[in-house]
């Protein structure tokens, strides 16, 4: 069984796919680290992360120890992780092992994936499918809040500008662009709390059972 989870940056995707992994007992994929820590190994060798070539070289080498590295949360990290994200040659290094987890979850049960392109390319025949989603002012004050409690300094412009531009980076480019799969369930929390979009989500996952 497996539970695809897309949409833009901070509408509340991690969250989500947490607490229905904890609810149903499935193991959680948080897709972006992937593409984050490509991105930061890019920062950390000196490179460009827009250099396509030497970022599927890195994508190809990426073991799990580089999911856990330090500053894959940062804003530096997520816009290297939204450049190397535009090459297909990284996507394409990419995708089995996302599949395999999908496929075959550690704990056996199920799986719930998150990122841009799960409902659409990397698990296209998921159970359920949901493409989160909210106004871009509001993400980026839940972004900016977040920053703020684990004491990061943070200015509200910055992070907003920040999020309009990989928004737009995600949504245009050709390999596996943002977007809503044919058949997703559609949750805008721009005016719900993450209880609220947790008992919708339950709702319609629930019925795809
Ligand atoms: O994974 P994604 O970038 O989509 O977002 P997140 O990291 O799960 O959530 C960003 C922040 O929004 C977190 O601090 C949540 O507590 C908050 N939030 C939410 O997740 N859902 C709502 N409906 C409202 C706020
Ligand atoms: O937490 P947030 O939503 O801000 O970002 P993230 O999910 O960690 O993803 C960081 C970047 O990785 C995104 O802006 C995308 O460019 C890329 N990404 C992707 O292309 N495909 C995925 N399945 C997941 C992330």
């Amino acid at each position: 069984m497996i539970i695809a989870i897309d949409g833009p940056a901070a509408a509340g995707k991690g969250t989500l796919a947490r607490r229905l992994a904890a609810q149903l007992g499935f193991d959680y994929l948080d897709t972006g680290l992937i593409y984050r820590a490509v991105g930061m190994s890019m920062l950390r060798a000196g490179l460009d992360p827009a250099d396509g070539e030497k970022a599927e070289t890195l994508a190809r080498a990426l073991t799990p120890a580089d999911l856990t590295a330090g500053d894959l949360r940062s804003d530096d990290a997520a816009q290297a992780a939204s450049k190397v994200a535009v090459v297909p040659g990284v996507r394409a290094a990419l995708l089995d092992f996302q599949r395999q987890f999908a496929a075959q979850p550690p704990g056996g049960q199920g799986a719930v994936l998150d990122g841009r392109d799960i409902g659409t390319v990397v698990c296209p025949d998921a159970t359920a499918k949901l493409f989160v989603t909210a106004s871009v002012e509001k993400r980026a004050e839940r972004r900016l809040k977040e920053l703020q409690s684990r004491g990061l300094d943070a200015i509200q412009s910055a992070v907003l500008a920040d999020m309009r531009e990989r928004d737009e980076r995600d949504s245009n480019r050709s390999a596996a662009p943002l977007k809503a799969a044919d058949d997703a369930f559609v949750l805008d929390s721009s005016d719900l709390d993450a209880d609220q979009a947790f008992a919708v989500a339950l709702d319609y996952v629930k019925s795809r059972f």
